[in-house]
């Protein structure tokens, strides 16, 4: 333990390994580079967006024990960007001796929408009413306890709204519980929300805490479109989303980013949705809106540096670039006020994330 103490802060030149080596991998050791830092990607495709940009590279499962230790061996201490990163890959990790950040037991917790919502509320977090959904004999009973409509997910595995169908009268229950697979899942009551907001904040190693400000975010088939921050929101807002990351910061014992998405009601009450326990889409804004970005702050996290600061310098709207959009490269780079992000993806697959751009505005008006 005091010899991990002792690692931090990670002088400039150490290796931050990196757990996934997709775009948001990619940002992350763009901003570890420009702080000195060298870092390792593992992820299992050799032309992960990453790696293109990473100084050690391995290509592997997530599961192959092996790498794992080669990744131990060279990193001075590790991170995850990918959210799925089996459990016993971290406590493999953590065996061979790495330091891991966030701490697994986040990453356990979020990977689990039951766990997740089960952990929220008895930290103090609140959240929409839930019932666990393990076998067709529990959609009765939660349909009696919560009414209809329900939102079905899957405990595990879902993103970008996969895994997800509305329950809107008991008699489709069971079918609607056969379309998301018939698997372990979560009833949820409707949140009855006037607006989708997130809030990014970090914990460091001393426990210190950094929040931006909240954003405002605009889905299309489940997959995050837009985000404008900071979102036109009260003060009173802003300080109830605050109190929320630090309850899950505080409770989690938390190193790194993290990315909360709220539900607002028009009584101006927050609810969470879920937490990612690593850099979000929902803090993209901040690349071009703040001093410090999100990316730089979790690595700023994870080695145990000071934090940086958080607030706005501009009004950012943030749009994903999906699919085919990306095309749109050339007449995007020309305009003014606008930066371009692109992740470097051969192939633009329909939805795939490819890019996303930051156009900015005054912060008054
Ligand atoms: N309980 C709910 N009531 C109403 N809408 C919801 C609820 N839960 C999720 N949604 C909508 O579905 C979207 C995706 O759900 P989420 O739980 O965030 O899954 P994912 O992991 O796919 O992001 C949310 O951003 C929100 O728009
Ligand atoms: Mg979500």
């Amino acid at each position: 333990l005091s010899a991990a103490a002792d690692r931090f802060p990670l002088p400039p030149g150490s290796v931050i390994g990196i757990l996934g080596g997709g775009q948001l991998g990619r940002m992350l050791a763009l901003a570890a580079a420009r702080l000195g830092f060298e870092t390792a990607v593992l992820d299992p495709a050799p032309d992960a967006p990453a790696t293109r940009v990473a100084a050690h590279t391995i290509t592997a499962a997530y599961t192959d024990a092996e790498a794992l230790v080669r990744l131990a061996a060279i990193s001075a201490v590790i991170t995850f960007e990918f959210e799925n990163v089996p459990a016993a890959a971290v406590d493999a990790l953590t065996g061979a001796g790495a330091a891991v950040a966030p701490p697994g037991r986040a990453l356990a917790i979020a990977q689990d929408r039951l766990a997740e919502k089960t952990f929220l509320n008895e930290a103090g977090a609140p959240t929409v009413a839930f019932a666990p959904i393990d076998a067709a004999a529990d959609l009765g009973p939660a349909l009696a306890k919560l009414g209809h409509p329900l939102l079905l997910k899957t405990r595990r595995g879902g993103y970008d709204g996969k895994g997800q169908a509305w329950i809107e009268s008991p008699a489709e229950a069971e079918a609607v519980w056969a379309s998301v697979g018939a698997r372990a899942a979560i009833a949820e009551a409707p949140a009855d929300f006037i607006r989708e907001l997130s809030i990014i904040a970090a914990r460091g190693r001393d426990g210190e805490l950094a929040f931006y400000p909240v954003a405002e975010n605009h889905h299309e088939h489940g997959v995050l479109r837009r985000s404008v921050a900071p979102a036109r929101i009260s003060p009173k807002v802003q300080a109830q989303a605050e109190r929320i990351a630090a309850t899950v910061l505080t409770a989690l014992d938390y190193v790194g980013v993290i990315g909360v998405e709220l539900f607002e009601r028009d009584d101006g009450r927050l609810l969470v949705n879920e937490f990612a326990p690593r850099v979000h889409n929902t803090g993209h804004w901040t690349l071009d809106g703040c001093e410090v970005d999100q990316f730089e702050q979790h690595i700023r996290a994870v080695a145990g540096w000071p934090l940086g600061p958080t607030q706005a310098l501009a009004r950012v709207e943030m749009t994903n670039l999906l699919g085919a959009e990306v095309d749109q490269w050339r007449v995007l780079a020309a305009e003014p006020g606008t930066r371009l992000w692109l992740y470097g993806k051969a192939e633009a697959r329909p939805g795939r994330k490819m890019g996303h751009v930051n156009r900015l505005s005054p912060l008054k008006g």
